[in-house]
This record gives C-alpha cells, structure tokens and sequence, in this order.
C-alpha cells in the first residue's frame, strides 16, 4: 500500500481523507492517505519520516510556507505565490506543487463565472490569501486586499507587484471601499469554528458585491455567505476548492487524471 498524508496542525477535522481516498479507490490504487499532526517546531524531524513513509503529502495551516525550506524542487506557480500545499517523493527527492489556486478557479467554472479582467476585494493576507491572490492576478484581476495587519498586506504587495504591475491595491479601511465590485472573497478564518457567530466584513458593505466567496467549509454556510444571499449575491463556500486541489493534488501523486464523470460522481457524494 502506498502511503499519502496530510501535514498539519490541527488536523483531526479535516475531510481530506474522505476526499482522497475516495479518488484513490476511483482510480483502483492501493493507496491509503491519513492525517498527521504536526507543530511548527517539529517540521523538520517529521520531513525525515514523510521521506521514508509516504509518496506524497499535503501541506496545510501553519505549514505551507515552512516547508518550503525542506524541498528540492519548487515548481514555478507555488514559487510564485510563496506557498506549497502538495508535495511528490520520488524516493527521497521532494517536489512541491500548488494545487489551491487551480482549486479555487474551479468553483467559478462549476458556476459558469468567467473571473479574467474581473474586480475583486479580497480579505486577508495570510497563507491562504497567496494562492488565491496568485491565481487571480494571473487571470488578470484587479485585486484590492483588507487585512487586520495592513503591514503584511503590503508586504504581500511589494512580494507580487514586480510581476503584476498596477493589479494590487491595499487599502487600510473599510471607507476606503469602491462603489462596486465583481467579487469578495475572505481568506480569513473569522465565520470559521468555533467562531460562526462573526463576519469578517460588516454586512451593509455587502451590497457592493455580486459574487461572495468564503473559503471557509465549517459550516458550510458562515454568517458571511448567509448575509450575503440575503442581500442577493451569489455564494460560494471553500468545499468545492478543497475538492478540486485535492483532485489536482492527486493527479499529480498517480499521473492519472480522473475522468470526468467520476469526478462528477466524487464531487456530489463527499461534498453533497
Ligand atoms: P491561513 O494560512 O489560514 O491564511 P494565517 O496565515 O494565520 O492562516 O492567516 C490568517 C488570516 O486571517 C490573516 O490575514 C489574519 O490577519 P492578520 O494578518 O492580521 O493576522 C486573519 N485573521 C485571523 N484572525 C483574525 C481576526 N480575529 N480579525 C481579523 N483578521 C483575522
């Protein structure tokens, strides 16, 4: 049996292992992926055993960036958004990918949303910001990003500007805000358990918005999505991303891609 796992802490909550194994058993491998534990300070011993046991490994909260001093080969899209979620071992020699960006584009597709040249503020400068703000500027997007700690928003800035000039705005306050935009997306963990009771913006500035995208899946609804139906945007949670990187993190770990239908089967029976 080959061996897969997700890297994290914590990580007892995640659905990845339903997701995964489920692409594993559609795709007729004997693979298993489990979850593992990891603190910040341990990353480097667990580095050694996921080199010895596993063929692959996902990477999430607090690890993403970390664990890029750990591998040999960076492909260009994770190096660009300074963020790994998807590792390859090929007997000993690491890999890392980023499969989060394609992830979250794949939801708009779902939807039939074409986001090139589209207008977006994005809240949140942490690890899950990179890829999603990578994965925007590259569609060409416009992207205003809000952060509680405006000093990493810039540093985000000054990180991606050099390689899409006049895309990215930071603004510091909410009254900062343009009349209207395509899309909002919260990176943020704020909506996220156990703190469902709070939004991350406040709900009268959601009218600006036609298109409201948390990234958050505990609960699937957060009190930011259910606000936002309310005042009629379109909606979108983070399970149809955390379905798509999986699937895209796959595929890279067998070389075999998922044929359509399945996927479709897949999609509808663990995220349903
Ligand atoms: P992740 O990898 O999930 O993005 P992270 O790197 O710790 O985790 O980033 C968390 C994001 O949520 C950050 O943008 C953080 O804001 P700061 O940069 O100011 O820390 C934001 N965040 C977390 N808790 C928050 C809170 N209570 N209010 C506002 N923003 C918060």
């Amino acid at each position: 049996t080959k061996l897969y796992t997700l890297v994290g802490y914590p990580v007892s909550h995640s659905i990845s292992p339903v997701i995964q194994n489920s692409i594993f058993a559609a795709k007729q491998c004997n693979s298993k992926y489990i979850t593992l534990a990891v603190r910040p300070e341990s990353l480097k011993e667990a580095v050694t055993v996921l080199k010895e046991n596993f063929r692959g490994f996902n990477v999430t909260i607090p690890h993403k960036q970390a664990i890029m001093d750990y591998l040999d080969v960076i492909e260009p899209k994770a190096l660009l958004c300074g963020a790994v979620n998807t590792v390859k071992n090929d007997n000993g020699r690491l890999t890392g990918y980023n499969t989060d960006g394609y992830g979250f584009m794949k939801a708009f597709q779902k939807l039939n949303i074409e986001m090139a040249h589209k207008e977006v503020l994005l809240i949140g400068a942490g690890g899950a910001a990179r890829a999603v703000l990578c994965e925007l500027l590259q569609h060409h997007c416009s992207v205003t990003v809000i952060n509680r700690t405006e000093a990493k928003a810039k540093s985000l800035q000054r990180e991606l500007s050099g390689n899409f000039p006049g895309l990215l705005t930071v603004i510091s306050d909410w009254h900062q805000l343009q009349a209207r935009y395509d899309c909002l997306i919260n990176t943020t963990s704020l909506g996220m358990e156990p703190n469902r009771s709070v939004s991350p913006i406040d709900s009268p500035y959601l009218s600006r918005f036609s298109i409201v995208y948390d990234l958050v899946y505990n609960p699937f609804e957060t009190k930011l999505l259910a606000e936002a139906k309310r005042r009629g945007c379109m909606t979108v949670n983070g399970l149809p991303m955390l379905f798509y990187q999986a699937v895209a993190a796959n595929q890279i770990w067998t070389d075999s891609v998922l044929p359509g239908k399945t996927e479709q089967e897949l999609y509808e029976k663990t995220i349903r």
